[in-house]
């Protein structure tokens, strides 16, 4: 038996099924740059950086290096009471760096979650107005107030608070008006504006939260206007407008955070998995005014960790100086286009979508009904696996291959995954997958 078997069976009896979603049975022991190694000592490209966590690599030396110092001089204070020079400094280059020209503050959390919870809590006090609104398909994390935000499948299967209402995102390949962009006139913009608040009325809504590409959701890029109108909306009417970037900031669509591309300066902006490099923190940084309007509200014991506070500070030092958002807009353009020679080639692609290094492959059986391939995306991305590249899929209908690298990896990596890629699709549409060991790894 191999050793990832044998751990994979101690998992089975000691750790819940509560914890996570499986698409193939790795156990992972060690990791560097783009690279991944199991337990076993097979050594995989990863084409999903942890779920856009390692954006600058795994295991970056410049990253350990911060975490050893801080280890050395302070491994923990608890900043509710105790405040920590590291966090402080982060806030200071938080405000520096996100977008607005007003009086910005941070606050700090554990994980994407918690920070989206924190526009749940907080928005309501601050504009004394109950409502909230988000869109369908949305993933904001897995707390009680995170999850009623959100629109995705994993998260709408709980009941959530009540305060919350669902718009439509612009998800175009697949348009709930059926309609066709750009001739549509952004009629889900339309119609949030004119039936969406007809329910929840501007006088008793506090926020908006987006994400700028929907990730979870199916990678879904919006249309250029999307964002920029919602803005619209949301300054006409009083409403604060939140830009969830707890998975594409940080570099990964070419720009810092993914709401440059916009223009727009939000209210506040959520951030979490790629800004400590792997180490527990998140963070949401807005208008001073919301930060402070409720003190000693939304507070945990390890929030804004100095350890996880280091390793941020040297992840954004490493960000700045070596350009990777340029990079990441290069390498992403270069693997949209490979994305794109394939899709010539396999009918089992209906579309191929993305911004930087967030790409998204859509499988349907059938290019014209766009019936979604759900089974044939669980195999592609367990063949991908067995043949040493880590992949995973996303989006309603469990048939979006998510393709979210490293930005720093190397174009020989691109070429071996993308080789690797068109292999495993090959070996699907022949049939040459073993559909037993497939099903035993639900997804999501
Ligand atoms: C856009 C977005 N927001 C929030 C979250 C929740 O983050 P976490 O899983 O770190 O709690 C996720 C997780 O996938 C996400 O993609």
């Amino acid at each position: 038996m191999s050793r990832a078997c044998e751990y994979l069976k101690r998992e089975e009896k000691y750790i819940g099924k509560t914890i996570g979603i499986r698409f193939y049975p790795i156990v992972v022991d060690r990791a560097e740059g783009s690279k991944i190694w199991d337990v076993d000592g097979r050594e995989y490209i990863d084409f999903s950086s942890q779920w856009a966590v390692t954006n600058i690599g795994h295991n970056n030396p410049e990253v350990i290096e911060a975490v050893k110092k801080q280890l050395d001089r302070l491994v923990f204070s608890s900043h509710t009471t105790f405040p920590n020079t590291v966090a402080i400094e982060l806030a200071e280059k938080l405000v520096e760096i996100t977008p607005g020209e007003f009086e910005k503050k941070a606050w700090f959390g554990l994980t994407g979650s918690d920070a989206n919870e924190f526009i749940y809590k907080v928005m309501p006090i601050y504009s004394g107005r109950r409502r909230l609104l988000g869109f369908q398909g949305s993933y904001h994390g897995q707390t009680m107030g995170a999850l009623s935000l959100s629109g995705h499948k994993a998260l709408t299967r709980f009941i959530g608070f009540p305060n919350t209402v669902k718009a439509p995102y612009p998800y175009c390949y697949r348009c709930p008006f059926k309609q066709s962009y750009p001739e549509c006139g952004l009629l889900c913009i339309e119609f949030l504006e004119n039936n969406v608040l007809e329910n929840a009325p501007s006088e008793d809504l506090a926020a908006i939260i987006v994400e700028p590409i929907q990730s979870d959701g199916g990678v879904i890029v919006p249309p250029p206007e999307f964002i920029p109108r919602l803005y619209e909306i949301c300054r006409d009417r009083e409403i604060s407008l939140v830009v969830d970037e707890v998975k594409v900031g940080f570099g990964r669509t070419g720009r810092f955070f993914a709401v440059e591309h916009s223009n727009v300066a939000p209210d506040a902006i959520t951030i979490a998995k790629p800004m400590a490099s792997g180490l527990p923190l998140s963070a949401v940084v807005g208008r001073a005014e919301i930060m402070d309007a409720a003190s000693a509200a939304h507070l945990f014991t390890s929030s804004a960790h100095p350890v996880s506070c280091a390793a941020s500070l040297a992840t954004i030092d490493f960000i700045l100086r070596e350009n990777i958002p340029e990079k990441a807009a290069k390498t992403g353009a270069y693997i949209l286009k490979r994305l794109n020679e394939v899709y010539e080639e396999h009918p089992l692609i209906g579309d191929v979508r993305g911004r930087g290094m967030i790409l998204g492959v859509e499988l349907v059986k059938d290019r014209r009904s766009k019936e979604p391939a759900t089974f044939e995306t669980a195999c592609l991305v367990y063949r991908a696996y067995e043949l040493g590249l880590l992949i995973t899929y996303v989006g309603t209908y469990s048939n979006v291959v998510e393709i979210t690298p490293p930005l720093t990896i190397r174009m020989e990596e691109v070429d071996k995954a993308m080789e690797i890629f068109e292999k495993a699709l090959n070996d699907v549409e022949k049939g040459l997958v073993d559909k037993e060991k497939v099903k035993k790894f639900a997804g999501w």
